[in-house]
């Protein structure tokens, strides 16, 4: 959370929002500074910042590293972590890798405590995204989300209006072996060493999120400028009008 003070204070950055809250590879950080002040200084962070902190997150479970943090501990602090949603009311900015069936029996248990959320990064089944959005949840696509068919289908399978749309940058990003990647119309100048209007080969970065967008419309044959306005209300929706 120290990285967060720094965007906080950022505040003449209008135009920039942050989460408030625990990565699940970094739970350990839990125990190593004392598991109750260290949720009050996030507590703290979420209170003082309000109007700039829009969400409790990233938080949830990641069991394909847990050499950063293992699973009981991954576990318990996810779930301490509800503490957090229900005391602020903000919504919840989820993370779930490997991990569905933990991660939905946390959610379920703990439902009725956070006012609602988006699982980012969605690589599940069809199956897994039916269960998430009967919990009312919404489902974030990038890169990592639209890799295999299976993945397009997955995604082809969520209602427009459970959608919301991420880079994940600097990660996630589209491949040319990437089964969404014959969809992607619009291509940026590329650079291997950076320099200034470039993008840095092999690095996702913010202006990407075009080609998610391109890849999710040409799979779901929607018009992508009704879809991206769709994805842009659900996501004032969560993050900015509390419904
Ligand atoms: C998104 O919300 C705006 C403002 O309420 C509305 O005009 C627009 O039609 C909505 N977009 C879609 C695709 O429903
Ligand atoms: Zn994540």
């Amino acid at each position: 959370y120290s990285n967060m003070k720094i965007a906080c204070n950022q505040k003449e950055q209008d135009e920039f929002y942050s989460t408030v809250g625990c990565h699940p590879t970094r739970c350990a950080e839990f125990e190593h500074k004392g598991a109750e002040e260290y949720l009050s200084a996030l507590r703290e962070l979420a209170v003082n910042n309000r109007g700039k902190v829009v969400a409790i997150g990233e938080c949830g479970l990641d069991f394909d590293r847990l050499e950063f943090c293992p699973k009981d501990t991954q576990l318990k602090y996810f779930e301490k972590q509800f503490d957090l949603a229900e005391e602020t009311k903000l919504p919840m900015f989820l993370h779930c890798r490997s991990s569905h069936t933990e991660f939905l029996d946390i959610m379920k248990r703990n439902r009725d405590r956070c006012v609602g959320g988006v699982v980012h990064s969605f690589d599940g089944t069809k199956e897994d995204a039916a269960a998430l959005i009967d919990l009312d949840l919404y489902i974030g696509i990038n890169g990592c989300s639209l890799k295999t068919e299976a993945n397009l289908e997955a995604m082809n399978s969520i209602p427009t209006e459970r959608l919301m749309i991420e880079t994940d940058a600097p990660w996630c990003g589209i491949k040319n072996s990437h089964a969404g990647s014959k969809f992607i119309k619009t291509t940026f100048p590329t650079k291997k060493k950076w320099e200034a209007g470039h993008c840095l080969k092999d690095r996702n970065e913010p202006c990407h999120i075009i080609q998610v967008l391109e890849v999710m419309a040409a799979a779901r044959n929607e018009d992508p400028a009704e879809l991206a306005s769709t994805i842009y209300n659900n996501t004032l929706k969560v993050f900015f009008t509390g419904s």
